[in-house]
């Protein structure tokens, strides 16, 4: 049997990573690996560490001790904006849409911060605009101002911004809480068919139902220390995990 590792390349390498606040270990000596084309959930109680494991990737935050390469390069010191640049987007919890933008005009403002507008220029990123929204099937409030919209197309929007990104690896911080079913499955498949076009995938997610249908694999979170990786059966079947997820350490 082949594992992800051996059958995909690795694209961050994460190493005996730390973050301290102060007395708290949020991080605690954690090493991972995301392979190519790979979609990996990280899990774990609320305050686990998976925002402030994404923050470390990103940039936003610097580790106490340990390294992120991203393609065999050290992101050590490299500002958030530059990390974006090198081929790695995120979503926050609270989206961070531009409110009074309309749809368009915030897929487009990180199309203008990306290669396409230059590349192939503006018809070429026209015709990536209307792709999008139709992928996210946001074509019909593409002149809506982000604010206006219900709650699943402002989800559908931030990962909009994401695929209009053309990063490799999309880092996503509770993309699909709350969808209702129907917007649930569009998002399953939307994400499964970017990452057969070998987008890797890495989600923060509560819900067990997305982890299931979602996940190549599970990267499995608590106080700080990765305590288990593998399948999505391996790691929810276990019962130590699973007294953990909901609560009851007894
Ligand atoms: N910037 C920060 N300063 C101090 N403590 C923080 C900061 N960010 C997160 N923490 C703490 O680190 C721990 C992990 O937080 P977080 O990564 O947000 O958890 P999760 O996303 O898994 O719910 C929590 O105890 C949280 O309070
Ligand atoms: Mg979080």
């Amino acid at each position: 049997m082949t594992t992800p590792t051996q059958q995909h390349d690795i694209l961050l390498q994460i190493r005996n990573l730390n973050k301290n606040f102060g007395g708290l270990k949020a991080i605690q000596d954690v090493t991972m690996d995301l392979p190519a084309g790979v979609i990996t959930t990280l899990v774990g109680p609320n305050g686990a560490g998976k925002t402030t494991l994404f923050n470390l990737i990103t940039g936003h935050l610097v580790p106490t001790s340990g390294t992120v390469h991203w393609l065999g390069q050290p992101l050590k010191g490299i500002e958030p904006w530059r990390i974006a640049r090198m081929g790695i987007a995120r979503t926050f919890q609270d989206l961070r849409l531009f409110s009074h933008m309309t749809v368009e005009e915030n897929i487009m403002s990180v199309m203008e911060r990306s290669s396409w507008l230059w590349q192939g220029g503006r018809a070429a990123a026209e015709k990536r605009v209307n792709e999008i929204l139709a992928e996210t099937q946001l074509t019909e409030k593409r002149l809506e101002r982000a604010v206006d919209l219900a709650y699943a197309e402002r989800k559908f929007l931030s990962l909009a911004r994401i695929m209009a990104s053309e990063a490799k690896l999309w880092l996503l911080d509770e993309p699909a809480s709350g969808l209702d079913p129907r917007s649930f499955e569009r998002f399953v498949a939307l994400l499964r068919d970017y990452a057969s076009r070998g987008i890797t995938i890495c989600i923060i997610e509560h819900n067990l139902d997305i982890v299931i249908k979602l996940s190549d694999r599970v990267a499995f979170l608590d106080q700080g220390k990765l305590l288990a990786q593998g399948s999505s059966q391996d790691i929810l079947k276990d019962p130590h995990l699973a007294a953990i997820y909901f609560g009851d350490r007894s």
